[in-house]
């Protein structure tokens, strides 16, 4: 081994050293869903965490100690605040401290759902103005093959350094699942790619002082690559049963029983149940992702289109259940009074974004029917287009009686589901929230072939 190798490993080990020993200063940029866990979580293994966000309401709240993600826990955010472990800041500077930096903002699309990675490009600006020699950059955020080299690495290296010798730079997808009680950051496996090897073993360690299992890949673009497979093999399992709903509805059988019949089988199938559509900030966009990146390749990512094709046409298929239930009433469709009961985009979590709940809630105006209220206990207020509306304070049997039609939007596990089908004219169920009840009589089910 020459003596720059020499002087390399000795580098590297120093760096090792001091991530196995937790000597480091984490920095986290973007304290949303995934960048608020993880500060919480690296702060509480008792590591030093600066996080930077640009919006000062989050920083102003957190260092009030008031929480703002549903699966940190408050006491857990105000007990690093307070012992002085996380320290929440707008300033970019304090980038200069960290070690390593994840970053985890946003990567939305836009109106014509092409990628937008402009949070990723002007958070790598901030990075590469006070990145040193040592320090880890850790992408977090879902993007397509190629970011991490093409747009990240060239941001950070315009003052000279080279990833893998001055600095080390790799991509980490996150796994976080809202709401889930089972899967935490903790236990749920993570996949990590570097740029060089020392990328990658750097930024595996770091991970593993909150992750029980950290799997290396060969490159950032396997990564990346890896994290949109995730969503699309969602979206497209979800698109599949999405459609065979439609089908079951025209044919007479019961999608929800044939999935539950096939998911019989301990082997090659994995249950996917149809929906009002998909929604969140990840299986909705992230295909988008990798069929706009294909184009530039002359390749047509036809699975991912039908998928989408499909998954966004469920609203429209939600609203014309509606149209039909209220047409078998005596009432005018446009003096329907409709409730929608759930409005995140999916059970027990408060995040609304791109819900179909939301976008059954505008056809439904586009219709006329105007005269739409909603209950959700984790969404008090939202925008349905241009209309500011606010959550019921709670549903009774005297509000479900004064709707014509109730909709299950989003299938709450709070909701009492007896009562709503006990005092409510029609239930429209788009989740199979009522499996369990027996008077079925006026329960109209999605998929349900009758
Ligand atoms: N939410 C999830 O369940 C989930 C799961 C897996 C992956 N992801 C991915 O993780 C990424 C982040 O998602 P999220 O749900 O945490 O988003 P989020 O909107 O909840 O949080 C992002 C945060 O980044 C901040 N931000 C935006 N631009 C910034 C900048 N230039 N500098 C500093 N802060 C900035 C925003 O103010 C916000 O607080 C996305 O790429 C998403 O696809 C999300």
């Amino acid at each position: 081994m020459d003596s720059s190798a020499n002087a390399h490993t000795e580098f590297t080990g120093e760096i090792l050293r001091r991530i196995q020993q937790r000597n480091i200063t984490v920095g986290v940029i973007g304290l949303g869903y995934v960048g608020l866990p993880l500060a919480v979580e690296f702060a509480r293994k008792g590591l030093q965490v600066i996080g930077i966000d640009i919006d000062e309401r989050k920083i102003e709240s957190l260092r009030r100690g008031a929480n703002y993600i549903q699966d940190v826990s408050d006491a857990h955010a105000r007990e690093v605040v307070e012992s002085g472990a996380f320290s929440p800041t707008a300033d970019f500077s304090r980038c200069g401290e960290c070690d390593v930096i994840f970053i985890c903002v946003p990567t939305p699309f836009t109106v014509n759902k092409d990628p937008d990675i402009s949070h990723i490009v002007d958070s790598a600006k901030e990075a590469a103005k006070f990145l040193k020699r040592g320090q880890i950059i850790i992408l977090k955020s879902t993007t397509f093959p190629g970011t991490t080299e093409r747009h990240v690495q060239p941001i950070l290296e315009q003052g000279g350094m080279k990833a893998g010798s001055d600095y080390f730079l790799a991509f980490s997808p996150e796994r976080i699942d809202p709401g889930n009680k089972t899967w935490h950051t903790g236990n749920t496996p993570i996949v990590v790619g570097g740029i060089t090897k020392s990328c990658t073993e750097l930024a595996c360690e770091v991970n593993r002082i909150i992750i029980e299992r950290v799997i290396p890949a060969s490159s950032p673009s396997v990564a990346e690559m890896e994290k949109l497979l995730e969503n699309i093999f969602r979206s497209v399992n979800i698109a599949l049963v999405n459609e065979l709903a439609q089908l079951c509805d025209r044919i007479g059988v019961n999608i929800w029983e044939v999935v539950d019949a096939a998911a019989t089988k301990p082997f090659g199938f994995m249950p996917f149940y149809p929906g009002p559509g998909i929604g969140g900030h990840c299986i909705l966009i992230d295909p988008y992702y990798l069929s706009w990146m294909a184009r530039e390749h002359d390749f047509v990512t036809n699975f991912i289109t039908l998928a989408a094709e499909v998954n966004e046409s469920m609203p429209f298929y939600v609203r014309s259940m509606i149209v039909h239930a209220i047409a078998e009433r005596p009432i005018a469709l446009k003096k329907a009074k409709v409730l929608l009961l759930g409005m995140a985009f999916k059970r027990d979590v408060d995040d609304l974004r791109h819900s179909p709940a939301l976008k059954v809630a505008e056809l439904l105006i586009a219709d006329g029917i105007t005269n739409i209220s909603y209950y959700d206990p984790y969404i008090p207020v939202t925008r349905i287009g241009d209309r500011t509306e606010y959550s019921l304070q709670e549903i009774s049997p005297e509000v479900l009686r004064s709707h014509d039609i109730v909709v299950i939007t989003t299938d709450h596990s709070t909701f009492d589901y007896d009562m709503i089908t006990a005092n409510s004219g029609v239930v429209i169920d788009t989740r199979n929230a009522c499996r369990h009840i027996a008077d079925r009589s006026n329960i109209v089910l999605l998929g349900d072939g009758k």
